[in-house]
């Protein structure tokens, strides 16, 4: 298959078969309503909470042992719903393609998938047949040549995966480990919520990035999903990203809202990875199934996470 959109075609031949691939958030910190919104603190976490705000690491070497492995394991979290993460996902994972990195985007929302929705892709074979024990992953692995990186869907719109027992969850994260060390970066695109299969799946990943947006549901939802993985993980890297924000400087003020809150219960720190602009091309790009990289190289959300993805690879 033609390699497309002129990104570097990185050395190998991948799995996919051939191709390679508003609110001023402040107000929320005061007094008694930070404590309503924010929960408190994390009970039982010792001073050994997880060292957050290391560098993402530029490529893990592959010698290394599974844990420093799965640290090219990126998941994009929220809590909240519709903050942006799919979006997100792919116009990242597109991002670090055109820079040359190997990239499998991995749609982890169980319950309503729609990372190929979005990509206007119609794969062959999805999750729901590796689940279902008829396809292995790299066999539902779908190259995306216009964008330079490989997807393995989910199954869009059914919620059939959603209530997945955690054995079979359990086999599909390994399996996940084992095929990113063909890859540079995985993105994993995780669904809404705090729930069991999010939190399990998640533990694929070395790395989390927490969409936000500055609404205070979001905020409070980030807020919980940081509480719950760092009690359950002293390992993981935590990072956020504020989506959808009128200006930059609204959208520092939006994270310092939150790296308030988990400064003052949590007693972590987790770093900003970066901060994406309200966009009406996101809408747009996406109704057109095309990625806005590709349809609006220039707008301004494309161009902040485009950014953001530089940051990433610097570490
Ligand atoms: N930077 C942005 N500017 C404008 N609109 C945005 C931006 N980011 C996301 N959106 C809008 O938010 C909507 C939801 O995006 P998306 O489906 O990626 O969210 P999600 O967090 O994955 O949702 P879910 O939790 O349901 O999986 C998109 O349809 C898009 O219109
Ligand atoms: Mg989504």
């Amino acid at each position: 298959m033609p390699h497309q959109s002129g990104f570097p075609r990185p050395p190998y031949p991948s799995p996919g078969g051939g191709h390679p691939t508003g609110g001023r958030g402040g107000c929320l910190c005061r007094g008694r309503r930070r404590l309503a919104l924010f929960g408190g603190p994390v009970t039982g976490m010792s001073s050994e909470a997880p060292t957050l705000g290391t560098p993402f690491p530029s490529m893990a070497p592959r010698s290394a042992g599974t844990k420093v492995r799965m640290r090219n394991i990126l998941a994009i979290a929220s809590g909240k719903g519709g903050v942006g993460k799919t979006w997100f996902a792919v116009t990242l994972s597109h991002a670090l393609s055109k820079r040359g990195c190997r990239t499998l985007l991995f749609d982890g929302d169980l319950g309503l998938a729609n990372v190929d929705i979005q990509l206007g892709l119609m794969p062959a074979h999805d999750l729901g047949s590796v689940i279902a024990g008829k396809k292995t992953l790299h066999q539902a692995t779908t190259p995306y040549p216009a964008g330079g990186f490989d997807v393995i869907a989910g199954r869009s719109g059914s919620g059939s995966l959603a209530n997945i027992p955690p054995g079979r969850l359990q086999i599909l994260t390994e399996d996940l480990l084992l095929m990113s060390q063909s890859y540079d970066r995985v993105i994993l695109d995780l669904g809404a919520g705090v729930g069991k299969s999010i939190r399990l799946l998640s533990r694929a990943a070395g790395a989390m990035l927490v969409v936000t947006s500055d609404e205070p549901t979001s905020l409070a939802d980030a807020y919980a999903f940081i509480k719950i993985t760092a009690m359950e993980r002293r390992d993981v890297d935590i990072r956020v990203v504020v989506n959808a924000c009128n200006s930059t400087r609204e959208g520092e003020r939006t994270y310092q809202t939150l790296l308030k809150a988990c400064q003052g219960f949590l007693k972590i720190s987790p770093p900003l990875a970066g901060i994406v602009r309200r966009d009406t091309r996101v809408r747009e790009s996406i109704r057109n199934q095309t990625p806005i990289l590709t349809r609006y190289p220039n707008a301004e959300a494309a161009m902040d996470v485009e950014a953001i993805a530089e940051r990433l690879l610097q570490g």
